[in-house]
């Protein structure tokens, strides 16, 4: 609202601003007639309408896929001037984008793996693959244990652990046979983030004693869920301390 010396003129766009009458009148003048008070509202209702333009609404332009006869080959859309890139779209390593080489799936990470990589793939991971593929990688994911038209594959087997870095984030990035592609809900570095995690659940799936390093123990305790009955959550390891790692109260 726009205070015009004492009264309300309601505004709802520039181009256009409906007045009000009534309000602009403010109180009706004692001993103005009932028809001439009328007159005066559709007199000030047809000046506020006549004032209301619309261009900048309706000005010309053409839909999706319009045809044009301005240009010869009647169409709209044209194609950006060659060697354009629309901003964000540069994407000059190729292989951050598609995880190939030519037209072969490369076997490395375009950036390095850290700590807070494979904690973001994992995260990414229990978002968007796990409810099919299960949060370890087995197959047996919620979804498609109610049915899901084709059970997903373990990531456990020769194949799978062979495949190139490359061919999983493809697959992220295409889908495979019924598997939808995940290209638009996760970005590129997040599709190889989860890559990384998924190596290291092969790894972890995988792993015997010679994998752990020296002089570190193994826990033996019996795995219990944290979640009883939730069947995704990972049954939690509960590591004791070790003679070589004094327990944390000892040493305060
Ligand atoms: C809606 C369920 C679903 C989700 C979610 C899902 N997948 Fe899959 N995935 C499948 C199914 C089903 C297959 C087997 C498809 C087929 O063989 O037709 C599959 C296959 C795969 C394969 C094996 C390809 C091969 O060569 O055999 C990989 C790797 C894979 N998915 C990774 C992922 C990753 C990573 C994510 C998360 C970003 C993910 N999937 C999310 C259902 C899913």
């Amino acid at each position: 609202m726009i205070d015009v010396g004492s009264r309300d003129v309601g505004v709802t766009s520039p181009a256009c601003a409906p007045v009000n009458p009534v309000a602009s009148m403010g109180p009706a003048p004692t001993g103005m007639l009932a028809p001439a008070r009328s007159l005066v509202i559709l007199l000030a209702a047809t000046l506020s309408l006549a004032a209301c333009r619309q261009d900048m609404h309706d000005q010309p332009r053409f839909k999706p896929f319009a045809e044009s006869d301005f240009y010869t080959d009647l169409r709209s859309a044209r194609s950006p001037v060659e060697g354009t890139v629309a901003r964000g779209q540069l994407h000059e390593d190729a292989y951050l984008y598609t995880g190939k080489m030519g037209d072969n799936p490369g076997d490395f990470m375009p950036f390095p793996v850290t700590q807070d990589v494979l904690a973001r793939g994992q995260q990414r991971y229990n978002i968007y693959c796990a409810p099919c593929h299960s949060r370890v990688g087995d197959g047996n994911g919620v979804i498609a244990l109610r049915g899901f038209p084709r059970k997903p594959p373990s990531y456990h087997t020769d194949r799978l652990r062979k495949v190139p870095l490359g061919y999983l984030f493809d697959v992220i990035t295409s889908g495979f046979g019924s598997m939808p592609d995940y290209a638009s809900q996760i970005q590129p570095r997040d599709r190889w983030a989860i890559v990384a995690y998924i190596r290291a659940l092969q790894l972890s799936q995988a792993a015997t004693a010679a994998d752990v390093p020296a002089g570190q123990k193994v826990p033996s305790e019996p795995l219990h869920f944290r979640e009883p009955g939730s069947g995704a959550t990972l049954p939690v390891v509960e590591m004791k301390p070790t003679e070589t790692e004094p327990a944390a109260e000892e040493s305060k």
